[in-house]
């Protein structure tokens, strides 16, 4: 088979926007540097897949992040594609570069725990706020739409379970700054679906909308596509995930790659819900970039639809 059956659901969405991190969030996490010429490609590729959101490098210091600091090469070679194509920024100075560039879609990333904001930023949650306030103001001023990640929602590999009621404030606190919408991480990867419809329940208590909230799964004990369906079951219309399951995060142990694109399309188309994406074509492209990684893809279903095993 090469397309699931469909049974409709009629209590989830008809529609999800699939936001790929692959280009981001997997390859930052690899160990070598893969050359801009190959990330120019794979970002055209996902498009061509009909992905119309690709995230695609980070503006962080090149000192953190080596495998993405090539983003001022990357960024004009993506300048064809009528996709949105969202960069991480920590800071004003990571904004000036994006902007220099003409990017339209900005991401900051907060930490609901200390221990990962300091970490991932070298800073206090409450210092990473800070530094975040003016990058949102100034990006909302030129037009940018802006993303606020948070990080550690669901637990953390330092401090362990992490209080619903802290994840909530940090949200709130990005909302009230300016972010159009949110990104629930699961960095580590160790939620179970209760946690995320808590979590979405909280967040509305608190008066976040759901249609501001994605989330963002990674697999690590395998509960990613669970938790999606949770998401979705709460009214969750947009949902991370990354082509292959690349990804990881380079300053937070035990995280490995993120929900795996694939994988999440084949469920959803199997629920009869559009997300726009050519799954045949995407598989190619993670069989491609497996080869340029010189290894398979750990995604289930592009090994199934590939006949990697
Ligand atoms: P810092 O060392 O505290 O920086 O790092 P600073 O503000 O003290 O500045 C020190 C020097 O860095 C200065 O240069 C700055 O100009 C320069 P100097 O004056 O000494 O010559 N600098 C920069 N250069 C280029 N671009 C910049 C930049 N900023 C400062 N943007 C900083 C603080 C935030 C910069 C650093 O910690 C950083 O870059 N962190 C990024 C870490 C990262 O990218 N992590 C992965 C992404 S998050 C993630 O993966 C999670 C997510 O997927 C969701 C989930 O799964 O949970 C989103
Ligand atoms: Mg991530």
């Amino acid at each position: 088979m090469t397309l699931p059956m469909v049974v409709r659901d009629p209590q989830l969405p008809s529609r999800v926007r699939i936001y790929e991190v692959g280009a981001r969030d997997g390859l930052q996490n690899e160990k070598g540097v893969v050359p801009t010429e190959v990330k120019a490609e794979f970002v055209h590729r996902l498009a061509a897949s009909g992905l119309s959101t690709v995230e695609a490098t980070s503006f962080v210091h090149p000192k953190w992040v080596p495998q993405l600091a090539d983003a001022e090469a990357l960024f004009p070679q993506l300048a064809d594609l009528d996709v949105d194509l969202p960069v991480l920024v920590p800071n004003e100075r990571g904004l000036d570069r994006a902007l220099a560039l003409g990017a339209r879609h900005v991401a900051v990333f907060a930490s609901a725990t200390e221990s990962f904001a300091q970490a991932n930023l070298n800073r206090t949650v409450d210092a990473a706020l800070a530094m975040f306030e003016p990058v949102v103001t100034r990006a909302k001023a030129a037009n940018a739409q802006v993303r606020g990640y948070l990080s550690m929602c669901f637990g953390d590999p330092w401090e362990g379970a992490v209080p619903e009621g802290q994840v909530v404030k940090v949200c709130r606190a990005l909302i009230d700054m300016g972010c159009d919408t949110l990104s629930l991480g699961d960095t580590i990867g160790v939620a179970t679906p209760g946690q995320v419809g808590s979590l979405l329940t909280a967040l509305n208590t608190a008066g976040v909308p759901t249609d501001r909230i994605g989330v963002h799964f990674h697999d690590t004990y395998g509960q990613a596509l669970s938790n999606t369906l949770a998401a979705l079951r709460h009214g969750v219309t947009t949902v991370d995930a990354s082509a292959g399951g690349l990804g990881g995060c380079p300053y937070a142990k035990s995280a490995t790659g993120n929900l795996a694109t694939e994988d999440l399309v084949w469920m959803l188309q199997g629920l009869g819900i559009d997300t726009g994406v050519d799954l045949a074509r995407l598989t190619a492209t993670s069989v491609w970039m497996a080869e340029q990684l010189g290894r398979p893809s750990p995604s289930r279903t592009v090994r199934a639809l590939s006949h990697q095993d």
